[in-house]
């Protein structure tokens, strides 16, 4: 059976740089489904429709394509508030299930919010990577300041803390640990040690599947 790893975890906890890192490693292929709903969003803002509108959100998750999910436009801060207000709707989430686990069942790294709960419940490892918000409101103003982006320090935290709130409250597929994923703090780490905790747990778990 080809292996899969699932990343899941909060806005700016650092999983998706664990999550190429890991590609690179392992050599196996990467998917972050973040891209999917943000592409999805932009869909929608794009047509002129409502991200809050369950509609618009199925129809524009339903259209999706792959040259859609490697726009730059994507990694914008506006989108990814957009992307998390298109993902509460259980439409949009059902309609992206199928590219998901049509990756997975090749073999990967899968990064987002309910790959180890929903998409991939029997992958063979499963992290949780988070963060102090703090911690993580820095990194993401660092980021979106290097896209150049005008934002404040304030803003992102504000920002941080409701799509924190959101994601983990929506009824459908909530983000929260899988009662068998490893909890990976990433507050006090920097990217190689991060990568090499990770590594330890998942040739730990490779042995013995
Ligand atoms: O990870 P990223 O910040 O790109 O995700 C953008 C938003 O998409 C998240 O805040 C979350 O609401 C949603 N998302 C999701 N399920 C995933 C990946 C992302 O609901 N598997």
């Amino acid at each position: 059976m080809p292996r899969v790893i699932a990343i899941d975890g909060t806005f700016a906890s650092g999983k998706g740089t664990l999550g190429k890192r890991l590609a690179k490693h392992y050599d196996m292929p990467y998917l972050d489904t973040g891209k999917l709903y943000r592409a999805t969003a932009k869909a929608v803002l794009d047509a002129g429709g409502d991200v809050n509108d369950p509609k618009d959100g199925a129809k524009a998750a339903k259209a999706l394509q792959l040259h859609q999910i490697k726009d730059p436009a994507l990694n914008s801060g506006g989108i990814g508030a957009a992307a998390s207000k298109v993902s509460v709707h259980t439409a949009v989430r059902v309609a992206l299930y199928d590219f998901q686990r049509d990756f997975a069942a090749k073999g990967g790294i899968v990064d987002g919010r309910d790959i180890g709960t929903v998409i991939c419940p029997d992958a063979n490892v499963k992290l949780y990577i988070d963060a102090k918000a703090d911690i993580r409101a820095r990194r993401r103003y660092d980021e979106l300041r290097g896209y150049g982006e005008d934002v404040t320090y304030e803003d992102v935290l504000a920002a941080l803390h409701e799509r924190d709130t959101r994601d983990k409250t929506r009824a459908e597929a909530p983000l929260k640990p899988a009662n068998d994923a490893h909890l990976i703090d990433t507050s006090a780490l920097d990217a190689d040690a991060v990568e090499a905790i990770a590594i330890r747990i998942i040739d730990a778990a490779f042995t013995v599947s």
